[in-house]
């Protein structure tokens, strides 16, 4: 009965690894209730993962760049009779010098990438661990931790989650509830398609250090047994970043941010 099956919430369900979270989490028997702003996607996707695997798809759509929106979301995780996992994987880039982006994208970003998740866990976990179950996964990325120009509040806001998940998990531990933060590195998705990104080419970074988004969802999800509160998806994305934190750190920053892609 779909009924009785788990439960997810995924923000960012519209596209790339939210989508793909989306069908995994379906194919792994969950119901779903899908986040983002195009209501017409989130449809698509809700009839399809339905149709194909027997579970309920819901959809909320909202902007969570709007505080009434996010609230919105909030109060439906607070009244959902059971959620089993809660994916905080709403997310988008800028492009530019801090001082040259408009300040209302920077806070658009803080919404979606920090109030956001922390409302939503915030919501989420009183449940979780009265029932002693319940998963949190907060999408944020690898390149918090290179700290990079033009993406000043992009790889701060990530480093927000990082920290956060560090801290929780060990509020956490013994509740039965698993709280990871997920830092992808080059991802195929939508995310490069934005106005945004009209000077990045996605040739100019390595074919192999591109994973698709089904891989990023996968190994993400099978790592949640490792109870680790930090998950870099791919072998080459763990090698980069911890090659990141040692003195190669800044070379290897100067050779991903290519001239052309400098601004
Ligand atoms: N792709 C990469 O290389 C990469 C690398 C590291 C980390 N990440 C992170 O991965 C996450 C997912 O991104 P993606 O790569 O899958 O890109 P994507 O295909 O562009 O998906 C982004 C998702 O976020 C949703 N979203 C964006 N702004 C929103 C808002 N204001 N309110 C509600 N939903 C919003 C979008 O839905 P709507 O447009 O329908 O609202 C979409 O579903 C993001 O947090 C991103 O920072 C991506």
């Amino acid at each position: 009965m779909a009924g009785e099956l788990k439960t997810a919430l995924i923000t960012g369900a519209s596209s790339g690894i939210g989508a793909a979270f989306a069908s995994i989490l379906a194919q792994q028997e969950y119901n779903l209730l899908l986040v983002a702003r195009r209501q017409a996607k989130l449809e698509a996707l809700a009839g399809e993962l339905a149709g194909n695997h027997g579970v309920t798809a819901d959809i909320l759509v909202a902007d969570l760049a709007q505080p009434g929106d996010v609230e919105r979301v909030e109060q439906k995780i607070r009244l959902m009779p059971r959620l089993d996992m809660l994916v905080n994987n709403a997310g988008f880039g800028t492009m530019g010098h801090f001082a040259d982006v408009e300040l209302a994208k920077h806070l658009d970003m803080i919404h979606v990438h920090v109030i956001a998740a922390v409302r939503f866990t915030h919501a989420a976990l009183p449940g979780m661990i009265a029932r002693k179950h319940g998963d949190i996964i907060n999408v944020s990325s690898g390149s918090a931790y290179l700290a990079m120009p033009n993406a000043v509040t992009y790889c701060s806001s990530k480093m927000y989650l990082i920290t956060f998940a560090e801290a929780l998990a060990k509020e956490l531990e013994g509740t039965g509830v698993r709280v990871q933060t997920l830092c992808p590195g080059f991802t195929y998705t939508e995310f490069h398609d934005t106005p945004e990104f009209q000077d990045f080419k996605r040739t100019d970074i390595s074919k192999g250090l591109w994973m698709n988004a089904e891989d990023v969802a996968r190994e993400s999800l099978a790592a949640l047994d490792s109870n680790r509160a930090v998950f870099i998806p791919g072998r080459k994305n763990r090698l980069l970043i911890g090659l990141s934190r040692t003195r190669l750190g800044p070379i290897l920053l100067g050779a991903l941010a290519k001239k052309r892609w400098k601004k």
